[in-house]
């Protein structure tokens, strides 16, 4: 089960019970400001406990005035310069609530550590990193179902993977003895700069042996060619690997999505990290 991706007046939002959200993907500023109602009319109609928007910084005032909290940003994530804003709506208390200390303890720890000590190993050289192309969405799904008990998009379906793949994702693979065994994603959108490094999947026995950071790397590398320069992720804060790995490659931290995602068996806080590539 995913939530649908639809059109709301001529914006674009995901919405349904498994994240138990609305997210605003991309505004239309022509819907301002008559979507912020409409948005809470959706929300309380279906009981959804957040309401997650990410937009340019230039609307901000209209949704921080409608109660939106600020959670993360981005800078110069347009082409004119303008930076990204995850605002979000908390409907319930209880969504509010963060419940999991220990993973946060460990991300803040994280977070304040100089970069010359996290440490990751440069196991790059020893993978090699091929662009997925359709014929590979079979294997690349199984792996995600491996991999994850839930997720937030239909990445368990060729079929979506097969059209992400014809519009806008570049997905990417390691292989050992003709088998899959990690991929990832960086997943454009035309109109802006920025590139989301998203879907990382190894298998488990191929974890802590740098296809995450090899992955990364080509990604990078292929996103600076295009050009797209300012590179972001929206991370668990279960997984410290993720983050440790955003971490050593320089990205910046940029807030905290509270109780934001159905990911990996139930709904996660998520970290959000970004670059730019040219530096
Ligand atoms: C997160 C994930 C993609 C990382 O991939 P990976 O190939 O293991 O990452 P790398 O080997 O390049 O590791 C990067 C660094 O993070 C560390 N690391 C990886 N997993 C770790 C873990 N579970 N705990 C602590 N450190 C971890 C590695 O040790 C490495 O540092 P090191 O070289 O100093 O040892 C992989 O663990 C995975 O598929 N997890 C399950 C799916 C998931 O949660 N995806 C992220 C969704 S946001």
């Amino acid at each position: 089960m995913t939530d649908k991706i639809e059109k709301l007046m001529g914006s674009t939002i995901q919405h349904g019970p498994h994240n138990n959200r609305i997210y605003l993907l991309k505004l239309h500023p022509k819907d301002l400001p008559v979507i912020i109602p409409t948005l809470d009319e959706l929300a309380s109609a279906n009981n959804y406990g957040k309401i997650l928007a990410k937009i340019p910084e230039t609307f901000a005032s209209f949704f921080i005035d409608a109660g939106y909290l600020r959670e993360a940003f981005i800078p110069g994530f347009f082409n004119n310069g303008q930076g990204m804003l995850f605002l979000s709506k908390f409907i319930t208390p209880e969504r509010f609530k963060e419940k999991n200390f220990e993973q946060m303890r460990r991300i803040e720890a994280l977070i304040s550590q100089p970069l010359s000590e996290t440490g990751v190993t440069d196991h790059r050289l020893t993978h090699r990193v091929r662009k997925c192309v359709p014929h590979d969405a079979v294997e690349m799904s199984r792996l995600f179902r491996q991999v994850f008990k839930t997720y937030p998009f239909p990445i368990f379906e060729p079929s979506y993977l097969i059209h992400q793949m014809a519009t806008h994702s570049h997905y990417f693979y390691i292989r050992h003895e003709g088998r899959i065994v990690a991929v990832a994603a960086a997943e454009t959108d035309s109109g802006n700069q920025g590139v989301e490094m998203t879907d990382f999947a190894v298998l488990p026995s191929w974890r802590g042996q740098g296809c995450g950071l090899a992955l990364l790397v080509k990604m990078e590398d292929a996103m600076r060619k295009l050009p797209k320069h300012i590179a972001f992720t929206i991370a668990r804060t279960r997984s410290i690997g993720i983050n440790k790995l955003f971490k050593s490659q320089k990205y910046t931290y940029a807030g905290l999505l509270t109780n934001n995602t159905n990911i990996a068996g139930g709904i996660e806080s998520m970290t959000v990290w970004y670059r730019n590539l040219e530096n």
